[in-house]
C-alpha cells in the first residue's frame, strides 16, 4: 500500500476505478499544436481526497492551489501558507485522483530565494505528495529558477499577471495590464517562463485582449483565470465555481449554490436532532 493510493479497506473513499493512464506534463504541453489547443485544457483546484475523486473524471489537471489558505484555512491571503499544508493537501488530492495531472503550488517563501532553495522545496513536494508538477508565481525574475527545476526533472507550471503572493507589492487583487508598460511586462514574463521550460502557464486577472495576445504569442498552453476564452484552457477555484462563498470575483461563474444547499441540510439536521426525529430505527443498532 503506497502513501499515494487509497486503501479501499480502511478509507471512507469510494475506491478509484482501475487506474488509467494519468495526464503528464509532456502530454499537456503537446496539446498546444500549431498555436491552438483543441479541446481546451480543463483545470480546477482541489484540496481534498473526496473533491479530487469527484472532479478528476472531468479535468485534465487538478491544481492544489495555495488559495487553500483562504478557502480552507480562512487566512487573509496566501502569504502564510506553509509547505506542510501544501504537502498534506497535495498527497490527499493525488490519492483521490487517477486521471488528471496533479500540480501543487509552491508556497510563498519556499522558492524565491534561489534556484537551489526552489529545487529543495519542489523535490520535497514531489516526494511527499506524488504529484507530477509544481506551480510557482513570477515572470522574468523566476526564469532562471524555472530552468533550474525543469533541467533537473521537475515539471513547472508558471503563473503570471495577477500573482496573489505579490499582493503586498501589487497593493491588491485588481486586474493587471491596464497600462501599456505593465501589459508588455506580462507578455515578456510569460515568454520568459515558457522559454525557460514551463510546460504551461496560468495567466490570472488580466484584460481579455492581453490574455488573448499571450495565448497567441506564447508557445506553451496558457490557462486563463479572469483572462479570456481564447486561452488554451481555464481554471477556477472549485469552491467559487460551486457557489460556496457569497463573495466571489467578477470572473467566477457559479455552476451551483452549495452554500444555500449546505445551510438547508444543516438546518434540517439541527431541527431533527432538536425534535428527536433523528436518528430513527434505520440509523440505530438493535439486537439481531
Ligand atoms: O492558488 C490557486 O488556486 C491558483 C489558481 C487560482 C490559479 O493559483
Amino acid at each position: 500500500m503506497s502513501t499515494f493510493t487509497i486503501d479501499s479497506g480502511t478509507s471512507r473513499a469510494t475506491p478509484s476505478p482501475v487506474p488509467g493512464k494519468r495526464m503528464t506534463a509532456p502530454s499537456i504541453r503537446a496539446r498546444k499544436a500549431d498555436g491552438r489547443t483543441e479541446p481546451p485544457i480543463v483545470m480546477l483546484t482541489a484540496y481534498t481526497m473526496r473533491m479530487a475523486q469527484l472532479l478528476d473524471p472531468h479535468c485534465d489537471m487538478l491544481l492544489v492551489g495555495d488559495s487553500l489558505g483562504q478557502v480552507i484555512y480562512g487566512l487573509p491571503s496566501t502569504i502564510p501558507v506553509t509547505m506542510e499544508m501544501m504537502c498534506a493537501h497535495g498527497a490527499a488530492v493525488v490519492r483521490g485522483s487517477w486521471h488528471a495531472l496533479v500540480g501543487v503550488d509552491m508556497p510563498f517563501g519556499s522558492y524565491e530565494g534561489s534556484p537551489e532553495q526552489a529545487f529543495a522545496s519542489a523535490s520535497r513536494i514531489l516526494k511527499e505528495t506524488g504529484c507530477a508538477a509544481v506551480k510557482l508565481e513570477g515572470g522574468e525574475a523566476m526564469a532562471e529558477t524555472v530552468a533550474f527545476l525543469a533541467l533537473r526533472g521537475i515539471p513547472v507550471i508558471g503563473h503570471v499577471g495577477l500573482t496573489p503572493q505579490a499582493v503586498n507589492m501589487l497593493g491588491g487583487y485588481g486586474v493587471r495590464g491596464r497600462q501599456d508598460i505593465e501589459a508588455e511586462k506580462i507578455v515578456a514574463d510569460a515568454r520568459a517562463i515558457a522559454e525557460a521550460g514551463a510546460f504551461c502557464i496560468v495567466v490570472e486577472g488580466v484584460l481579455e485582449a492581453l490574455a488573448t495576445q499571450v495565448a497567441s504569442e506564447v508557445a506553451v498552453p496558457i490557462i486563463g483565470i479572469g483572462a479570456s476564452a481564447e486561452c488554451d484552457g481555464q481554471v477556477l477555484v472549485t469552491e467559487d465555481m460551486l457557489g460556496l462563498f457569497e463573495r466571489t470575483p467578477r470572473f467566477v461563474k457559479r455552476y451551483d449554490d452549495l452554500a444555500s444547499r449546505i445551510s438547508e441540510a444543516a438546518a434540517a439536521y439541527a431541527a431533527e436532532v432538536r425534535g428527536r426525529s433523528f436518528p430513527t430505527a434505520e440509523q440505530t443498532y438493535r439486537p439481531k
